[in-house]
C-alpha cells in the first residue's frame, strides 16, 4: 500500500467509526469494571468510618458523618455542596412497658433495652428504641395478638380497646399501626418474631438477632417532612401547625413501642390461643419530643461535555437508626466507590456526555424526608431535564443480586449484569446466577415507599432502578447492624459492595454517555399489559371494561418498537437530542397532575404504593383503591369510578405513546 492509500484507508476507517458507533466509550466503561478500577479496601476503609458511630438524622454523629461524605466527593474532584433542610423529626423522651398477667399480682416492668453482645465502644450512643413520629400518650388494655398486623390478621379478632401485639415481616409497620387503629386497638407493640429473625444462635457468633434486639423505624404514612406537605422545607417557609400535621391523617392515632423477641414471649404468654383477647393487661407509655432539625443532602457534580442540562443521578442516604452497616452505609459505600472509579477514568481523560450527580440523602429513614424535600423543591428542573434516578440503601447484606426498576430500563440492567462476575461464584456472572436463583432474574417494580426512588418516580415520573444484595436481613433497624456485623456475615470481603459498584455504574455510564439513552418502551408495554391481563382476570363484573387499558398498552407497544426502528435511521446532533427527550418524557407522560384519588401527591397512574402496606408495590394503584371502595360500597356510582379510573390510566398511557411518537395532532 503507497502512503497516500494507507492515508486514505485510515481516513476512511476513522470516518467509518465516527458514523457507526453509537457507543463511543467503551473503552472507558471496561476500564470502570477492570480490576485495577476497584478497590475493596477503601469500600471497607469507608463503611469502617461511616458507621463508627450511631447517626440518626439530626444528630451531630450525623453531621460528621455528612463532612466524611462531601470531604470525599471533593477528593474525587466532584463538585460538591450541601443542601441543607429544616425539617420536623422525633425522639423520645419516655418510654415504659407494663404487663399485669391474669394470675399474678405483681406487675411486669420491661426495660425496653437491647443488651450488648459485641465490644462495640460507641453502643451506649444508640438511640432508645421506639417508632419514629409515634404518637404520645399512656394506654391500657388488654393483650390481643394480631399477627403481622395486616387487614385480614383482625378479621375476627377483637381487637376494640386492646392493646395489640404484631410481628414484623409482611407489611410496613405504619401500616401494622393504622390497621390496628382502624380495628379499634389503643395501642401497639410490635417485635421481631424468632420464627422470622431468630436462628439458633445469634450475632455476634451467627448473623441472628439477639433474642433482646429490637427494630426500631418510622410509622409515618407519607413522605417528606410532615410541616411541608407538597413543597420544600426551605428557610422561612409555610409550616403546618401540629394540629394541621394531625389533620393530615399520614400520624399514627394510637401510641405505639417496637419491642424484643424476649419481651414478646413474656407478653405472648398471657395470650390464650393465637389469637382473641387475653387476660394479660398491658400498660404502654411513650412520649416523644418533637423538634425541627436540620438535615443535609450532600451533592457532587460531573458536568456533562456535551449536554450538561441532562441529569443521571445516583442517590443512597445516610442516616441510620443505629451504626449503619447495612442501612444504608453499605449503599454509601457503593456510592463512593462509584466517585473513586469515576475520578479514575476522568485522570484518563473521560468525560461523561450527560451531567452524573451523586446525592448522599438525609433523614430517609423518617420519611424519606431528604430525598422528598430536594425534589419538591427541584420538580421543574428534574420534570425537564433527569433523564433517570438510580437507586442503592441496603447494597449489601448477603449474596444474591435483585433489583427493582421502571420497566424501560429491564433491559440494560441486564445487560450490565451480564457484565459482571457473580462475587460468589466466579465462574459465572450476576446475570447467570440471578437468573438461576429463587428469583430468576424477574425484576420487581417501584411502586412502594421503601427508599428515595419514592418521590422520583410517583412525584415526578422519573426512570428509576434500586438494587441490592441480599435482601432481608435479621439484624435490620437494630443496634447490631454494625461494621462487624457487615464484616463476619454481610460481605467478609467486601467483593459483594465492589460488584454492586460495578453494576451499578455501569448502568449510569451508559446512560450518562449513550448517544441514545438506553431505553426499551417495549418492555413497559409487555409488563403493563401483564398488568391489565391481571386486572381482566379478576372479572369484576359490574360492567366494567378494562378494553380502553388493553387498547392503549396496543397503542404503546407500537409507539415504542416504532422509536426503536427510527433512532437506527437518525443522524445529527439535534434530532438526537428530539429523540432522547422523547424517550425521557414518556415516562412522565405516565404522571397526571391530579394524582391519585386522596392520595394527591402519587402523581404516577401507573406506580403507586398499595394503601395496606406503603412497602408494597401496586400498578395502577388508582383503580386498586377504586375496586377496594367499591366492594365496600357496592353502590353503581363507587362501581363507575372503578370504571373512571381505567380510563384515566388508558389516558397517561396514550400520552406516552403520542411522546414516543413525537407526533403533535
Ligand atoms: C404517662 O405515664 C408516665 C409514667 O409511665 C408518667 O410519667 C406521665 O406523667 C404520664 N402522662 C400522662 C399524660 O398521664
Ligand atoms: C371486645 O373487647 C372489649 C375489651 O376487652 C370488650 O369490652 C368487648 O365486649 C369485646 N367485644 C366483643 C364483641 O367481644
Ligand atoms: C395501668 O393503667 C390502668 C389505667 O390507667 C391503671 O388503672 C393501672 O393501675 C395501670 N397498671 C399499672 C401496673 O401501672
Ligand atoms: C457456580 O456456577 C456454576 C455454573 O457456572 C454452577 O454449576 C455451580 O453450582 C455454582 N456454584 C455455586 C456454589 O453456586
Ligand atoms: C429458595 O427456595 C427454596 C424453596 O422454596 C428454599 O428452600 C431456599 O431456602 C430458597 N433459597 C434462598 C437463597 O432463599
Ligand atoms: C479484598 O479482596 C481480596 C481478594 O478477594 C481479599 O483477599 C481481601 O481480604 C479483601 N479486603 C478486605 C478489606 O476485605
Amino acid at each position: 500500500m503507497s502512503k497516500s492509500k494507507a492515508l486514505a484507508f485510515i481516513i476512511a476507517a476513522l470516518a467509518y467509526y465516527s458514523l457507526f458507533s453509537s457507543s463511543p466509550k467503551p473503552h472507558y466503561h471496561s476500564l470502570f469494571l477492570s480490576s485495577s478500577f476497584s478497590d475493596n479496601a477503601s469500600v471497607a476503609l469507608n463503611l469502617r468510618t461511616l458507621t463508627r458511630r450511631p447517626h440518626v438524622a439530626g444528630s451531630a454523629a450525623n453531621a460528621e458523618a455528612a463532612a466524611y461524605v462531601l470531604s470525599t466527593f471533593s477528593s474525587f474532584a466532584l463538585k460538591s455542596h450541601v443542601v441543607a433542610y429544616h425539617v420536623s423529626l422525633t425522639y423520645p423522651l419516655h418510654r415504659s412497658l407494663v404487663l399485669t398477667p391474669r394470675d399474678s399480682a405483681k406487675p411486669i416492668t420491661f426495660a425496653l433495652e437491647q443488651e450488648q453482645v459485641g465490644d462495640n465502644p460507641y453502643a451506649n450512643e444508640v438511640t432508645p428504641t421506639f417508632h419514629g413520629y409515634a404518637k404520645s400518650g399512656n394506654v391500657s388494655g388488654p393483650v390481643v395478638y394480631a399477627s403481622y398486623g395486616r387487614v385480614e390478621d383482625f378479621v375476627g379478632v377483637n381487637a376494640s380497646g386492646a392493646v395489640v401485639i404484631a410481628r414484623y415481616g409482611k407489611i410496613y409497620r405504619g401500616d401494622i399501626v393504622k390497621n390496628a387503629y382502624r380495628a379499634g386497638a389503643v395501642g401497639v407493640v410490635i417485635y421481631t418474631d424468632k420464627r422470622d429473625y431468630g436462628g439458633d444462635e445469634c450475632f455476634p457468633a451467627s448473623r441472628w438477632m439477639p433474642p433482646s434486639g429490637v427494630q426500631v423505624g418510622t410509622v409515618y404514612n407519607g413522605l417528606g417532612d410532615p410541616t411541608t406537605p407538597g413543597w420544600a422545607s426551605v428557610d422561612g417557609c409555610e409550616r403546618l401547625s401540629d394540629e394541621a400535621v394531625e389533620l393530615a391523617g399520614d400520624s399514627p392515632q394510637i401510641p405505639s413501642l417496637p419491642i424484643s423477641a424476649a419481651d414478646a414471649e413474656v407478653i405472648l404468654k398471657t395470650v390464650v390461643g393465637d389469637v382473641g383477647p387475653g387476660p394479660g393487661i398491658l400498660n404502654l407509655s411513650y412520649i416523644g419530643e418533637t423538634v425541627i432539625a436540620k438535615i443535609e443532602n450532600v451533592i457532587g457534580v460531573i458536568e456533562g461535555e456535551e449536554e450538561p442540562d441532562r441529569y443521571v443521578i445516583l442517590g443512597n442516604h445516610r442516616d441510620a437508626w443505629t451504626f449503619g452497616a447495612v442501612d444504608p452505609n453499605s449503599g454509601t459505600a457503593v456510592l463512593l466507590e462509584i466517585a473513586q472509579r469515576l475520578d479514575k477514568l476522568q485522570k484518563r481523560g473521560w468525560r461523561p456526555r450527560r451531567t452524573i450527580i451523586l446525592c448522599n440523602w438525609d433523614a430517609e429513614e423518617y420519611a424519606l424526608i431528604g430525598s422528598t424535600e430536594w425534589v419538591e423543591e427541584n420538580r421543574e428542573m428534574l420534570a425537564t431535564r433527569a433523564v433517570a434516578y438510580l437507586n442503592v440503601d441496603c447494597a449489601v447484606s448477603g449474596p444474591g443480586f435483585h433489583a427493582s426498576a421502571t420497566p424501560q430500563l429491564d433491559e440494560l440492567i441486564k445487560q450490565a449484569a451480564q457484565k459482571v462476575q457473580d462475587p460468589d461464584n466466579t465462574t459465572q456472572t450476576i446475570y447467570e446466577s440471578w437468573i438461576r436463583s429463587n428469583n430468576s432474574g424477574v425484576i420487581g417494580r417501584l411502586g412502594g415507599g421503601g427508599s428515595d426512588y419514592a418521590s422520583f418516580v410517583q412525584h415526578v415520573g422519573v426512570p428509576s432502578v434500586d438494587m441490592l444484595f441480599g435482601g432481608g436481613y435479621p439484624v435490620y433497624h437494630s443496634m447490631y447492624d454494625d461494621f462487624t456485623w457487615m464484616e463476619k456475615f454481610g460481605d467478609p470481603m467486601f467483593q459483594r459492595h465492589v460488584a454492586m459498584a460495578s453494576v451499578l455504574g455501569l448502568v449510569a455510564l451508559r446512560l450518562a454517555d449513550e448517544e441514545f439513552l438506553p431505553f426499551n418502551y417495549v418492555s413497559y408495554a409487555s409488563e403493563l399489559k401483564k398488568s391489565a391481563e391481571d386486572l381482566e382476570k379478576e372479572k369484576l363484573g359490574h360492567g366494567i371494561d378494562v378494553s380502553p387499558l388493553i387498547k392503549s398498552i396496543q397503542d404503546l407497544y407500537k409507539a415504542a418498537q416504532g422509536i426503536n426502528i427510527e433512532k437506527e435511521g437518525i443522524k445529527g446532533a439535534l434530532k438526537v437530542r428530539e429523540v432522547n427527550d422523547r424517550l425521557m418524557m414518556a415516562e412522565r407522560a405516565l404522571t397526571d397532575r391530579d394524582g391519585l384519588s386522596e392520595r394527591t401527591w402519587y402523581k404516577h397512574l401507573v406506580y403507586g404504593p398499595s394503601k395496606y402496606d406503603d412497602y408494597g408495590s401496586k400498578s395502577f394503584p388508582g383503580v386498586d383503591d377504586a375496586i377496594d371502595n367499591a366492594k365496600r360500597l357496592k353502590t353503581k356510582e363507587s362501581w363507575g369510578h372503578v370504571q373512571h379510573q381505567i380510563w384515566r390510566v388508558s389516558r397517561v398511557i396514550r400520552h406516552a405513546s403520542l411522546v414516543l411518537k413525537g407526533d403533535l395532532r
